[in-house]
């Protein structure tokens, strides 16, 4: 026998031909996207039914009208109603490469050939090595991070790593994390997050420790975060696991903090043993580096790590000492055999000039702001403030920042032809996830479109 007949199926040329033929011929399809379309009339009515199907089935109605076709091109996404939109939110931060990406395609076209389509922890295939090996070998070159085990989304690895922390830290039973967090949706990391909203009617647990953010307008803001800390620890002393914390507050609002913020509240719970547990499910891939702890310059403080989105799988990533015991973390699942494939193909496009105080993320980033900032100095005046972010993650106030306007703006900015969503609460945000792969033309197009649902008013 001269090779395996999996190795003989990922090296054949037929099938590479086969995968590069079929890859071609979708791309030349999609090519024909070229840009913000509104619904067509021809199938507005059947795409609004499979909209209003939708909802029905799931007993609450879609956020938006939006029903994928399944074709897209780039940042532009094409829906049933036979709209095209520009797509800048990507699933919440999902399609870090857009739609229909030839090489990501193409990834995922061999992972599905895999005999397999869900691969599970107790038998993994290839797929599942190598996405572990591209974490580890990115999350080590710059911190303490050894280890990764994958997980099915960014809520299962934040329970992953809440639970490694317990285990090594144990009994300790706290957690900490800042105001306006947000977790994911299971019940503790639902506990976890700082938000009434996504809690109603669920009992609450006391197990959490809440620190304040950075606040840019106080300048004491760091040392109330620390004092927070500190009296936590005072009043907890050995009892606190953890010190999960977003490098920038996604869902609160998209507020980010120097390293020097960070700097004295890592190093106090480094001096009680507290896991530094860096929560980076949606700015994995986003700020520029691979992680935020990279482009904050914080690696040397992580224990634990998680990630997920634009990874396509969640995964958590640990150091030596927190590895747990065998029976502490398992699961069916590890994840499908595309994603598994399509993520690392990701991963290893980053590289190829997106990454670095140069690289693509941050020239889309100072391009994005600027317009948002040009806009607000001119022609709308004082209602596109306080633009900032970090890399691919985007936000600006609307209007004054009430839940109505904000909401009201982003349902007109879906209707000509751009997709944002909210995030913070006192002012809600219009937040941006850019994929790395958008054009400058894109970005022009999308502040123009910006610009003009801006001055429609609310
Ligand atoms: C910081 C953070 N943590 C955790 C989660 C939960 O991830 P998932 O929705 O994949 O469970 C999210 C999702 O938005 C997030 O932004």
């Amino acid at each position: 026998m001269s090779s395996l007949v999996g190795h003989q199926i990922q090296q054949s040329d037929k099938v590479n031909s086969l995968i590069k033929d079929l890859v071609g011929e979708v791309t030349k399809l999609n090519s024909s996207l070229e840009g913000i379309r509104a619904p067509q009339d021809a199938f507005k009515d059947s795409g609004k039914q499979k909209i209003e199907q939708t909802g029905l089935l799931r007993g609450r109605p879609l956020h938006y009208q939006y029903m994928g076709s399944g074709a897209g091109r780039g940042p532009y996404v094409e829906l049933e109603d036979g709209s095209i939109k520009l797509d800048l939110i990507n699933g919440i931060g999902i399609h870090l490469m857009g739609h229909a990406n030839p090489r990501v395609m193409a990834a995922a076209v061999r992972g599905s050939l895999s005999d397999i389509i869900n691969q599970g922890n107790l038998q993994p295939n290839n797929e599942y090595r190598l996405f572990s090996e591209k974490l580890v070998q990115i999350a080590s070159k710059n911190s303490r991070l050894k280890y990764a085990w994958i997980a099915t989304c960014g809520t299962m690895a934040n329970e992953n790593a809440l639970k490694l922390s317990r285990q090594k830290n144990s009994p300790a039973r706290f957690v900490m994390s800042f105001k306006d967090a947000f977790a994911g949706r299971s019940t503790m990391m639902a506990e976890v997050t700082d938000n009434t909203a996504y809690k109603q009617g669920l009992p609450e647990y006391h197990e959490v420790l809440r620190v304040p953010f950075y606040d840019k307008r106080d300048p004491k803001s760091g040392e109330k975060a620390l004092a927070a800390i500190k009296e936590h620890v005072a009043k907890h002393e050995g009892n606190i696991s953890a010190f999960g914390f977003e490098p920038m507050l996604g869902e609160g609002g998209y507020q980010a903090a120097p390293r020097e913020f960070f700097v004295p509240l890592l190093d106090f719970c480094k001096s009680k043993n507290i896991a530094v547990w860096a929560d980076e499910v949606q700015t994995f891939t986003r700020t520029g580096e691979y992680f935020a702890f990279e482009t904050l310059g914080l690696g040397q403080y992580i224990d634990i790590c998680t990630i997920a989105k634009t990874a396509q799988i969640g995964a958590t990533l640990y150091t030596e000492e927190y590895n747990p015991k065998p029976g502490l973390i398992a699961g069916t699942f590890s994840g499908a055999s595309p994603c598994l494939a399509a993520g690392v193909e990701m991963l290893n496009m980053l590289s190829e000039g997106f990454l670095g105080p140069q690289g693509r993320i941050q020239q889309i980033h100072k391009r994005f702001i600027d317009g948002i900032n040009k806009m607000n100095d001119t022609t709308c005046k004082g209602i596109a403030t306080d633009a900032g972010g970090m890399g691919l993650m985007v936000a600006f106030t609307p209007h004054d920042g009430k839940k109505e306007s904000v909401n009201s703006f982003l349902n007109k900015l879906y209707a000509n032809g751009v997709i944002a969503f909210p995030c913070g609460k006192d002012p809600v945000r219009a937040r941006f996830l850019i994929p790395a792969i958008i054009q400058d033309q894109d970005i022009d197009i999308a502040l123009n479109v910006i610009e003009k649902t801006l001055l429609e008013g609310v």
